[in-house]
């Protein structure tokens, strides 16, 4: 069935079963391969986006539940990676293997647009679900509060 999903402020027309996880979408029709599989059961973040400003996990929501909302991947987030978490993120060298690092900068923006300047433990309870089996968490709390800065300047 066609439905037609805003990605990243275009409207995008996809031929996909609207029962289909939208990472799938994302990734198999539209191409967007920023965003990850990690669990595909809302365990570890790695396919996080925004959903009308709200991280949410792309592989627990159905392409039908996307409609008429307005979803942003990590290609979507800034047009040259000028984000204040993508700078921060570059500057303190968060990543390391990287295949967690999508959906941590997306958690990490949502948490910023609602709080600009998080705690620590507001930090630690946003990014809560968003697993790194690289053991980034310091860096990117770290990160968080760079991009805190940058978006004040
Ligand atoms: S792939 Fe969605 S939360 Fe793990
Ligand atoms: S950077 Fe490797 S899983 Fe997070």
């Amino acid at each position: 069935m066609e439905i037609t999903l805003n990605i990243n402020n275009e409207p995008v027309t996809v031929d996909v079963d609207p029962e289909t996880p939208l990472l799938w979408v994302l990734r198999d029709s539209v191409g967007l391969t920023g965003t990850k599989f990690g669990c595909g059961i809302s365990q570890c973040g790695a396919c996080t986006v925004h959903i009308d400003g709200q991280a949410a996990r792309s592989c627990d929501t159905r392409a039908s539940e996307a409609v008429g909302r307005q979803i942003t991947t990590i290609e979507g987030l800034s047009p040259d990676s000028s984000h204040p978490v993508q700078q921060a993120w570059k500057e303190l060298s968060v990543a390391q293997c990287g295949y967690c690092q999508s959906g941590q900068i997306m958690q990490a923006a949502a948490l910023l647009e609602r709080s600009p300047r998080p705690t620590d433990s507001e930090i630690d309870s946003a990014m809560y679900g968003n697993l790194c089996r690289c053991g980034t968490y310091l860096q990117i709390r770290a990160a968080i509060h760079r991009a805190a800065d940058i978006g004040q300047a």
